[in-house]
């Protein structure tokens, strides 16, 4: 079972923040430090940093309830967070999240292709394609461009990153003193990409990553994001309302990384698992209504509002939650719509359990949580998970101080670490030079022969 954190680069979940137990240093660069360390001693595979590239704005068209709840802001910038705790640590691996659509592949391919060098081989890059009105509008638009068009440029991103990360061959720096000959020009080579979206000449400045690819992880829902994550995944993130769902999912997402010619076996899914502890099953829902308490609705829909990119309060939130069509986070909103029709709540109260959801309802003593994982694993909807604290460090803590120990006791989980790479950590293999090729769709490989 392969275990990831799920951690803010800013205050963590809806109401983390205010949770007695938590520590308030997300300024701070020992909070981060402090953090890797938990999740290195208790042998994790990887931490994992999401970002947004704005104050959210959905909820009233005003940053108003983001700042006042502390939804979605701030948000450090989560490479130099990475960075910081890579420094730290050894065998951790480290993933930040980056936009496709607002940066250019070639800063992106340096950025991932260096921090990979310098860490050994422990970095992965979450892709996304963005979700907010509010990040297009810091970058020269005035919406979110459609699903279609992100999708689009985020295959060719990929593509692109690929090939330079290929465009030095494994051994190109000979570094002899003595001849003064210091690297093989003929091993590397230009990639002169010009398409629709990105023209670059190539190649990069950097030699080619330990891991070949930086780990790619992935969490588009949506049929576009699934075929997406089919081409170009390693790891696929969800968030699921019930085990049915999760195990659907991952059925569908296998389907299609076979289909499109990859091993399904080298993909990993990994759903998220927020746990709360406790010393037996009553202790732990105590523990989990204090933490609820916390949660005021308008924090919760602030939340919500800014994952599905709807501007709720035009809507009477003492009703149903009307379908929405074209929303910011496909995963979330499916999981919200699955458990609103199910409880048959009004959009507030739907809020407020946004703010304090518990996915797959990991809520328990150590060996309910284990019993929970392992149901999940033998169902074939999960890899391993994405834990999201509700509170930090101390959850992360209390996961690693109590449910990590059951979790060796059954074998589920390794007591040290034998690779050295992430791919290592996740049993994924080097990709070989050229594997663009294999990945991009195949309609561009037609067109590339
Ligand atoms: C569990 C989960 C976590 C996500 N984390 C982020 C994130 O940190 N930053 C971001 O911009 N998008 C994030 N997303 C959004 C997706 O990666 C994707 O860009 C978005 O959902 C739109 O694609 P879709 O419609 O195919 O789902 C997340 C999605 C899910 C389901």
């Amino acid at each position: 079972m392969h275990l990831a954190a799920f951690l803010n680069a800013g205050p963590q979940g809806t109401v983390g923040w205010r949770h007695p137990d938590a520590g308030d240093g997300f300024l701070d660069a020992e909070h981060y430090v402090q953090i890797a360390r938990i999740l290195e001693d208790a042998c994790f595979d990887l931490a994992f940093v999401p970002d947004s590239l704005a104050v959210p704005r959905s909820l009233g068209d005003t940053f108003d309830p983001a700042v006042r709840w502390g939804t979605g802001t701030p948000r450090l910038d989560p490479l130099p967070v990475i960075t910081i705790m890579a420094a730290a640590t050894r065998h951790l691996g480290l993933a930040a999240t980056v936009s496709t659509g607002y940066h250019e592949p070639y800063n992106l391919a340096r950025t991932f292709a260096t921090l990979d060098h310098l860490t050994g081989g422990r970095a992965g890059w979450n892709v996304v394609t963005s979700f907010q009105d509010a990040e297009a509008q810091n970058f020269g638009q005035d919406a979110l461009p459609d699903r279609t068009a992100r999708y689009d440029r985020a295959e060719e991103f990929l593509e692109v990153t690929a090939r330079l990360w290929d465009s030095w061959s494994d051994d190109v720096l000979i570094r002899d003193k003595g001849s003064g000959t210091f690297g093989r020009p003929e091993e590397v080579s230009a990639i002169d990409h010009d398409g629709a979206h990105f023209r670059v000449r190539g190649p990069l400045g950097v030699p080619r990553p330990p891991q070949g690819y930086p780990v790619v992880i992935q969490a588009g829902a949506s049929p576009s994001g699934r075929d997406f994550a089919a081409r170009w995944a390693d790891v696929i993130f969800c968030s699921h309302e019930s085990l049915e769902s999760a195990v659907d999912f991952a059925r569908d997402i296998r389907a299609r990384v076979a289909a499109r010619g990859r091993d399904p076996e080298q993909v990993r899914i990994l759903p998220a698992a927020t746990t709360v502890v406790g010393s037996d099953a009553r202790d732990a829902r105590r523990r989990h209504g204090e933490f609820v308490d916390l949660v005021a609705p308008e924090a919760g829909l602030s939340r919500m509002a800014y994952h599905v990119n709807v501007d709720l309060t035009e809507y009477d939130l003492d009703g149903p939650l009307p379908e929405l069509e074209e929303v910011g986070v496909d995963g979330h909103y499916r999981e919200i719509l699955e458990f609103a029709r199910r409880e048959e709540l009004t959009i507030r109260e739907i809020g407020k359990w946004y703010g304090a959801r518990t996915e797959g309802n990991m809520v328990g003593s150590p060996t309910d949580i284990a019993d929970t994982m392992e149901r999940w694993l033998e169902a074939g909807a999960a890899d391993g998970f994405m834990i999201q604290a509700t509170h930090v460090p101390a959850a992360f803590g209390d996961f690693a101080g109590e449910v990590v120990p059951e979790l060796r006791r059954r074998g589920l989980i390794r007591s040290d670490y034998s690779g050295t790479t992430l791919r290592d950590h996740l049993g994924l293999r080097r990709p070989e030079p050229g594997e663009w090729r294999q990945r991009a769709g195949s309609q561009r490989s037609k067109e590339l022969s």
